[in-house]
């Protein structure tokens, strides 16, 4: 464990207990970036309890697995057309996340608690907790981190335009935190002027991706 491990100690187990659930729809990597903000909004919403929204985080969206994957992008997207999957996977959530929690028993950790705010972390708008509202921050603001606009620019087949037109019209209003909207706005401000290079510059960003992965001393 290092200091730029995502995950806890305490979360770990969590995490292996959840990862046979999250193999489908990226929902493994979405959950690591998703835990990764939730952390980040909690050193700024410090009256939150990091010991709900964490192990919620790790759980939210194991029920995806019971869901046939033909159906998966047609409960999400712009233009969704089975909705009611996105309910049903909310209780298939709750009914793993219950099973892992009582096995592992993490702790400190209310399990109450943590299932109360998985069950409609998509199908409720409104903050019906402070801990509820940094669950949906993290989760929705996923979308507008550099990796939740590949991906799902990735399942869909969009350009990242139509991302942004999305994140703009639809998904960044469902922030309910101050320092989520800010998030969210930013991200989304950041990706949409990178877009703009060419425009005034006459050519992409020198470095479209990340030319060295690992190694190197600065
Ligand atoms: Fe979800
Ligand atoms: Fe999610």
């Amino acid at each position: 464990m290092s200091a730029a491990d995502v995950f806890l100690p305490r979360d770990l187990p969590l995490w292996q207990a959840a990862r046979p659930f999250l193999d489908v729809r990226n929902n493994d990597e979405h959950t690591i970036v998703a835990y990764g903000l939730a952390r980040a909004l909690l050193a700024q919403i410090p009256e939150a309890d990091e010991s709900v929204v964490l192990p919620a985080v790790v759980l939210h969206d194991v029920g995806w697995k019971r869901i046939p994957e033909e159906l998966l992008l047609l409960a999400i997207g712009r233009n969704p057309t089975r909705k009611d999957l996105v309910r049903e996977h909310e209780l298939h959530s709750v009914a793993i996340a219950r099973e892992i929690l009582e096995r592992l028993r993490p702790a400190g950790v209310d399990i109450e608690a943590v299932l109360a705010i998985i069950d409609g972390h998509d199908t409720t708008r409104e903050a019906r907790s402070l801990n509820d509202a940094v669950l949906k921050d993290a989760d929705k603001g996923w979308r507008t981190t550099p990796h939740g606009m590949r991906t799902i620019a990735g399942w869909y087949g969009v350009p990242v335009t139509e991302i942004l037109m999305m994140l703009r019209e639809r998904s960044n209003a469902l922030m309910l935190t101050p320092q989520g909207r800010a998030l969210a706005e930013a991200n989304t401000a950041a990706v949409a002027a990178e877009q703009q290079i060419q425009q005034y510059l006459g050519r992409g960003p020198e470095f479209p991706v990340f030319a060295v992965s690992e190694g190197a001393q600065w």
